[in-house]
This record gives structure tokens, C-alpha cells and sequence, in this order.
């Protein structure tokens, strides 16, 4: 067995060695640090003690053995007795020329970092059906606020200045949706996409208007702007679905009565260093979306930018993939925070500077 324990030794994903009497027989570094527990102790106590009452992975285990070949289960939540949830791909095989001998491999979902994290959204955004789905998604909110225009126009109680504005909002947010539909390509693509300077305090300007009239009727958005913030690198229409996606959830949180905030800042000073230990990259553009609701649930607080992480019925769980996806492709950072007191949900943007001005 000197061998196979070398082999598994070495492997960064963390891998179980299977008995074919069920038991734990052995266990890689990978898996000691994911499950927080030596190897001989999980050897000793097995599945209960490694993952306490969850039976995922027992129930794979006693599969795989039952039929005599492998089986799987993608994107499960593993709950290690002693560690940190862990979001997985199980993967139950046999082991060539050991009869009745298993490994188990889980394959992170959950990565440590930011920078990991965006960059794992970007597969799970270009498969076909994410494509889709995220597309549907995209699609409902502007026309929340086409609806809202329509409907306050046909009141009859707007006059000239108001009309005219609501058409604007109904054919820009129209437009939009067009343009999406033709940019269903772009997401199985990986070319970088095209940016132009653009006034970001017009684009969120924008995006308040669409938000005021459709799905943030009920609440108070207040806007505070830095003066001193010059055109940023941007492509328009996707850093409009970013705003609009914070915007809806920060509502959504925040409920009737409720209070947005919307804020720029720029520092040219700050840079930020890539999880991945690169040089630091300068990211002066920050907005912040901030709302006065209870804050992400703190389970899902570590997951919140993965596709598919939703605590609300009915939700797709795709809008803050999205927004993480956009802001990647800008070459830019998102984080959650809560902060003040009382405290208050923040979602910030930081955003680089363009090409060859990065001095
Ligand atoms: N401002 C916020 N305050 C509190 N929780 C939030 C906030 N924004 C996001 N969340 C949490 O993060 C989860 C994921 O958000 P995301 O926008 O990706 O999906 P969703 O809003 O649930 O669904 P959809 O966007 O499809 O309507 C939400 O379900 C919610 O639990
Ligand atoms: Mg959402």
C-alpha cells in the first residue's frame, strides 16, 4: 500500500481510500485539511465521524460497492464534522486490480478566494444551460421597468416632461434587451470584451430611473457621488445589468420602506493584490450599492457570487453570478460587507483604470 498512499500523498484534491468493507482505509493531506481531521482518527471512527450525521457520502460509498462501479454526485454541500462547509463534486470509483476497493474524491466548489471564486463563475456562466438561464433572468428585470413606465404613462397623470422621459427609459431599457439577446454568444465566449470611457455617474443615474420606476417604487434610493471621478474603462450595457442586479436585491432586502444608498468614490492610490500573489493591481473605482435590510443569510455569506445560491423562493440564484462574471471580465473586484453601525449591507465594486494609465 506504500504506493497508492505516495500517490494520494501528493494529489491536491482531496481523496479517501475505501475498504472494501466500507471503512476509511486511508486518507490524502488534501482531505486531513478539508475534513480538519488526521488521518487516524478518520480511519479509526470512519464516515461518522468525518461527516457527522450526513450521509452523502456514506450512501455514495455503500452505491459504488452495491453495483460494483462508479457513481457520483455534483454540487453537493458537505458538512465535515469539525470543518468548514464544503461545496463538492463527489466522485465515488473503483480502484483498478483491487477488487471491492474504492477512492473518494471531492472536487472543491467552494474556493477560498475572491479572485478563484470569479474566475470558477466564468464555466459555470458559459455552460449552455447557466447561458439560458441567465438570460431569462436578465430579460425580467428591464422589463419590470418597461412595465412601470407604460403603466404611469397610460394613467394619463404625466405631462410632457414626464412623458417624454418615460419613452426614453421604455426605448433605452428596450434596446437593451435586444442588445442582450444578441450578446447570448458572448458568453460562451472568451474574447475580453470591448470597453469605452464612460461617465459612470449618467449610467447609475440611469439605472435609478429604471430601479425608481419598477421594482424600488416603495423605497428611498439616496445618491452620493465623488466629484473627482474621472470616465472609467466600461462596457455600458453589462455594467447597467450590474447596477440594476444590486440595486434589485439590495430592495429586495431592504423591503417597503426601506433605504438605498449609491456612492462613487476614487482613489488613485489603492491596489489590491490578486489572491493568486500577482502584482497589485490598481483598482481606484469604487461604488458602492448599500441597503439597510438584515445582510446575506450568514450561511450563504461565502457563496453568494456562485451561480445557483438563492435564499428566496423563486429565486435563480444567477444575479450576483452575473454581476461577479461582468465585473471579472472589467478586470475588477466585488465584495460583500457589513459595516456601520447600525450596520448596513454593502456590495463594492472596485474597477481599474484604463490600459497604460495604470502608473
Ligand atoms: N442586498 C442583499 N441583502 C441581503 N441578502 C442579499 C443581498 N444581495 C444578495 N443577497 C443574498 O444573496 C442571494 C443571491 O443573490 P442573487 O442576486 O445571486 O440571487 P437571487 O436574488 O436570490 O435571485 P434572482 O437574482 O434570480 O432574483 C440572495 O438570495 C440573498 O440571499
Ligand atoms: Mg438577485
Amino acid at each position: 500500500m506504500a504506493g497508492a498512499s505516495e500517490l494520494l500523498a501528493g494529489l491536491a484534491v482531496p481523496v479517501m481510500l475505501v475498504r472494501p468493507d466500507g471503512g476509511i482505509a486511508m486518507v490524502n493531506m488534501a482531505a486531513e485539511a478539508a475534513l480538519n481531521m488526521g488521518q487516524a482518527a478518520l480511519a479509526e471512527r470512519g464516515w461518522q465521524a468525518a461527516f457527522g450525521g450526513d450521509e452523502t457520502v456514506a450512501t455514495l460509498v455503500a452505491r459504488a460497492r452495491r453495483d460494483g462501479s462508479g457513481c457520483a454526485a455534483y454540487d453537493v454541500m458537505l458538512k465535515p464534522l469539525n470543518g468548514r462547509p464544503i461545496r463538492a463534486d463527489v466522485l465515488v470509483n473503483p480502484v483498478a486490480e483491487m477488487e471491492g476497493w474504492l477512492t473518494v474524491a471531492l472536487q472543491m466548489r467552494a474556493v477560498t478566494t475572491m479572485v478563484d471564486r470569479q474566475v470558477q463563475q466564468l464555466g459555470a456562466a458559459r455552460s449552455a444551460e447557466g447561458v439560458a438561464q441567465m438570460l431569462a433572468h436578465e430579460i425580467k428585470n428591464p422589463l419590470s421597468g418597461i412595465k412601470g413606465a407604460a403603466q404611469l404613462l397610460a394613467s394619463g397623470e404625466s405631462d410632457a416632461a414626464d412623458r417624454a422621459e418615460l419613452t426614453g427609459l421604455i426605448v433605452a431599457e428596450v434596446d437593451r434587451i435586444a442588445k442582450l439577446v444578441d450578446r447570448l454568444e458572448s458568453f460562451t465566449d472568451t474574447r475580453p470584451i470591448r470597453l469605452r470611457p464612460i461617465n459612470m455617474h449618467e449610467l447609475l443615474g440611469h439605472v435609478r430611473r429604471v430601479a425608481e420606476t419598477g421594482f424600488a417604487q416603495a423605497l428611498a434610493i439616496r445618491e452620493s457621488y465623488d466629484p473627482s471621478l474621472p470616465m472609467v474603462p466600461a462596457n455600458r450595457d453589462a455594467l447597467v445589468q450590474v447596477f440594476l442586479n444590486l440595486l434589485k436585491n439590495a430592495a429586495e432586502a431592504a423591503g417597503e420602506g426601506g433605504e438605498l444608498r449609491i456612492s462613487t468614490a476614487y482613489r488613485p492610490g489603492l491596489k489590491v493584490r490578486p489572491a493568486d500573489g500577482g502584482a497589485p493591481v490598481s483598482l481606484p473605482f469604487e461604488v458602492r450599492v448599500c441597503d439597510n435590510g438584515p445582510g446575506v443569510p450568514l450561511a450563504l455569506a461565502d457563496y453568494v457570487f456562485e451561480p445557483f445560491v438563492t435564499s428566496k423562493p423563486g429565486g435563480s440564484g444567477l444575479g450576483l453570478a452575473l454581476v461577479a462574471k461582468i465585473i471579472a471580465d472589467h478586470g475588477g473586484v466585488i465584495e460583500y460587507e457589513r459595516s456601520g453601525e447600525p450596520a448596513w449591507t454593502v456590495f463594492r465594486v472596485l474597477l481599474p483604470v484604463a490600459e497604460g494609465e495604470a502608473a
